[in-house]
């Protein structure tokens, strides 16, 4: 059985992932070790730890929910349908995605199957919480002026379970977790949309709101160095 940071046996589903991480452990000895976390079930069903992705220096992070089935076998966040309209909307907002840190709250993929397919399962309380030292420690060393939460699960983990997220996108939240922080929708959303016109509706407004993160990123002065 692998060791922890502080040579004790790591035990499976240890309830959280801290005791995967030296708190001196730099951005890509964190990654590393991601890969071999078992603070939750879900490594057992999911192909691979996905770990946050982007510049170390990025001033922006997009935190999402949990790798989709794409994310999982390709081992990076937001490559899928969902990464595509984050890709689109980044882009139309003057945003460089390559300047982007993307990461989620939980980084194995939960699903179920359906047929041949497998379908995303929501991820427990529980869940979120034993990776939560994941995301915290990806804040501590990127230190992002602005961090956006995209969906409900990230914001209601990141923000307070009374935050909705339907009441208060686009609006700026006070919070350690960053100088300027702010939620919106979650991009997998818009694409569920039926009705073409809600659809083109809830785009625009989705736009808007990552077009307040262009501002305030570049409010925030020259990339770090
Ligand atoms: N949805 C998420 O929340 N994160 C991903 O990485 C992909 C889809």
């Amino acid at each position: 059985m692998p060791k922890s940071v502080a040579g004790q046996p790591r035990k499976e589903h240890a309830g959280t992932a801290a005791a995967f991480i030296p708190p001196e452990a730099g951005f890509e000895i964190l990654r590393d070790l991601s890969a071999d976390c078992k603070a939750c079930p879900l490594w057992k069903t999911g192909t691979q730890t996905v770990f946050g992705e982007g510049p170390v220096k990025a001033k922006v992070i997009f935190v999402g929910e949990q790798p989709g089935d794409k994310e999982d076998l390709a081992g990076r966040p937001f490559v899928g349908p969902a990464g595509g309209v984050l890709d689109r909307a980044l882009k139309e907002a003057g945003i460089d995605r390559t300047q982007v840190y993307v990461t989620n709250v939980v980084k194995h993929f939960k699903w179920i199957p359906r047929g041949k397919k497998r379908i995303h399962a929501k991820p427990r309380a529980s869940e979120i919480k034993a990776c939560r030292p994941w995301l915290d420690a990806e804040i501590d060393r990127i230190k992002p002026h602005v961090l956006v939460c995209l969906g409900a699960t990230a914001a209601q983990a990141l923000l307070g379970n009374k935050f909705r997220v339907s009441q208060q996108r686009g609006t700026l939240i006070e919070s350690p977790l960053a100088p300027k922080v702010m939620a919106t929708v979650h991009p997998s959303s818009l694409l569920r949309i039926e009705d073409e016109d809600e659809r083109h509706r809830e785009m625009k407004w989705f736009m808007d709101d990552i077009k307040k993160v262009a501002n305030l990123v570049n409010d925030s002065g020259a990339s770090r160095t």
